[in-house]
């Protein structure tokens, strides 16, 4: 199960949108996994592909599984409503948190289709996307192109020129925040993936941490990875006073 958290330095907020279930242990320590078509499905296919409702109630309306709290949501696919993005060609978003639910960034999945292009976010409004289907081409500020694949990701500073684009289907999860500035110190572009990032300690857990952007100064948020096992979940109970 993999869920990604967004973390900002002065209120705790969390969304979780996603649970995959990637690999599955085969057999350890008492613990089996049948085979079962849910491991011959791609990384992230459940991000947008409603599995878990009994098929009786698929598609029927107002049926859901998403619970919206204070400070979580848990958002599952029959939940999105996907429409055009503003400046994006060929390519539907569907957006999840926004600052209408108290956040203070906006969480977005884009399927981008054939020949389909980014547009930019607003003024002073830093992006980080990561891919969770098929293959989009970063053109970055220098004119530079980065091929980007499932489970990798890029961070583009406030006010940087940049565009996405798409031969094929692909899909990606954006995070986008009015960046706080901090006097004498910038970020920069940041283009990574998920597997190169180091395992982080993560004393009393099981699970395996990784965080996709530096935790120094000018960052001003964090997307952290947290995969679990099957049975596996968190023991340490954070409160946050607000
Ligand atoms: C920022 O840098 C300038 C020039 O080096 C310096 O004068 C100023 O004190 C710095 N500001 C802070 C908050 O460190």
């Amino acid at each position: 199960m993999k869920s990604f958290s967004a973390f900002s330095g002065q209120t705790l907020f969390f969304a979780l949108i996603t649970l995959s279930f990637v690999n599955i242990a085969v057999c350890n320590e008492g613990f089996c996994s049948a085979p079962s078509i849910l491991d011959a499905q791609p990384l992230y296919w459940k991000v947008t592909n409603p599995t878990l409702s009994p098929s009786h109630l698929r598609d029927l309306p107002g049926f859901t599984r998403s619970v919206y709290k204070r400070d979580h949501a848990l958002i599952t696919p029959e939940s999105h409503v996907y429409s055009p993005l503003l400046d994006w060609t060929n390519t539907l978003g569907a957006f999840l948190i926004t600052p209408s639910i108290g956040s203070h960034f906006v969480m977005y999945l884009a399927k981008m289709q054939e020949n389909s292009n980014s547009g930019l976010p607003p003024r002073d409004v830093e992006r980080f996307l990561f891919v969770l289907q098929g293959v989009v081409t970063l053109n970055d500020v220098l004119g530079t192109k980065h091929k980007l694949e499932v489970d990798s990701y890029a961070y583009l500073p406030p006010n940087t020129e940049h565009s996405l684009s798409s031969d094929a289907s692909a899909t990606l999860v954006v995070f986008e925040r009015r960046h706080d500035y901090l006097e004498n110190h910038t970020t920069e572009q940041i283009i990574g993936s998920t597997d190169k990032q180091p395992l982080l300690e993560t004393p009393g857990e099981i699970f395996e941490l990784r965080k996709l952007l530096p935790t120094s100064l000018p960052y001003d948020f964090n997307i952290h990875i947290m995969d679990f096992q099957p049975g596996e979940y968190l023991n340490v109970k954070v409160y946050c006073p607000l």
